[in-house]
Order: C-alpha cells, then sequence, then structure tokens
C-alpha cells in the first residue's frame, strides 16, 4: 500500500515538473542565459571531439568549472536539477561516460536538443550557448560528486 501511495505522489510529482517544463518553454518568459566566458581561452569553430579545458589542466580547467557552475544553473539546473543531481525527470549529467565518449555524446545532446513527436523535451543550445560555455557546464557536471 506504502509503496503504491509513493509511487503516485512520485508520478504527481514528474507530471507537475513536465507542466512546468512546459510552461516555461511555451511563454519564452524565461530566456536562456548567455554566459560570460572571460578567460576561457577561445576555441576554433569547430566543435572539439574531447573536452579542452580538461586537456588544458589548470587554471584554465578550474575556471572553466567556476563558469560551468552559473551557466549551469541558470540553463540547465531547471530540468537536470541543483548541483546536477537529478530528481529522475531528466538524466542526472553526473552519470555519463568519463572521457571523450562522453565528452562527445554531452555537445550533441546539448547543441541540438532533444525532441520527441514534434516537441521539444530540451531544448537546443547551439544557437544560446558559445562552445566555450558547453565545455565549462561540462567541466562542472564532469566534477560534481556522485
Ligand atoms: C526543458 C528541460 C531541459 C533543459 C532546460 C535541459 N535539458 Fe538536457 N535533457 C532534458 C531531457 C528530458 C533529456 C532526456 C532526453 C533523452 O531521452 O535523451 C535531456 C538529456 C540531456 C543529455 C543526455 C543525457 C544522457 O544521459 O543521455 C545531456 C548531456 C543534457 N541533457 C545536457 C543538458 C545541458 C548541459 C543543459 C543546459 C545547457 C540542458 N541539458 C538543459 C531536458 C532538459
Amino acid at each position: 500500500m506504502r509503496t503504491v501511495k509513493l509511487l503516485s505522489i512520485a508520478i504527481l510529482a514528474g507530471a507537475f515538473q513536465l507542466g512546468v517544463v512546459s510552461m516555461v518553454f511555451g511563454h519564452g518568459d524565461v530566456q536562456p542565459q548567455a554566459v560570460d566566458t572571460e578567460g576561457l581561452e577561445k576555441l576554433p569553430e569547430e566543435i572539439a571531439p574531447e573536452n579542452p579545458y580538461r586537456l588544458m589542466g589548470g587554471e584554465q580547467y578550474t575556471l572553466a568549472i567556476e563558469i560551468g557552475a552559473s551557466a549551469y544553473n541558470s540553463n540547465c539546473a531547471r530540468c537536470h536539477g541543483l548541483e546536477a543531481i537529478s530528481g529522475g525527470i531528466s538524466p542526472d549529467l553526473r552519470m555519463l561516460e568519463e572521457g571523450q565518449f562522453g565528452d562527445e555524446w554531452f555537445m550533441e545532446r546539448v547543441r541540438k536538443g532533444y525532441s520527441q513527436n514534434g516537441t521539444y523535451k530540451m531544448p537546443p543550445f547551439q544557437e544560446i550557448l558559445s562552445q566555450e560555455a558547453m565545455w565549462a557546464i561540462r567541466s562542472y557536471t564532469e566534477n560534481q560528486p556522485l
């Protein structure tokens, strides 16, 4: 009995969250945030196959993680959860594969988003975020503890 009740609460909470998400995107009154990547090394136009800031290491990587934290909070947290801890509706980004394989998948999804039956479950960010900002977010999520 108890588990059934908990389950239905979880489902209700999920439905509510989805409703909020479609409201947010339906009205366009919550603008995705441009990200200030000042201090991060500029990247060539072509999308890198692997997180360039992780490869650079040192201060560039530290700064990328810092910038990524705020970029994540203003663009991704409402679906993927505060501090990248998913509430279960959208995937937990800390669980992505490490290294280049995870990087490629990350960039693919973030740039193109994800749509199902003609509606976006996740909006594409390629027109909104610079490549520098996307890698900064990846730097942040890959360093959030599980
Ligand atoms: C409107 C809600 C929403 C927003 C905002 C959003 N996402 Fe998503 N995201 C989703 C959903 C839903 C999925 C699951 C799609 C699927 O089934 O692959 C997803 C999938 C992903 C995946 C693939 C995860 C996996 O395990 O396969 C990545 C990476 C990702 N999102 C990154 C981001 C980043 C980075 C941002 C912010 C720049 C962001 N998302 C913003 C809803 C969102």
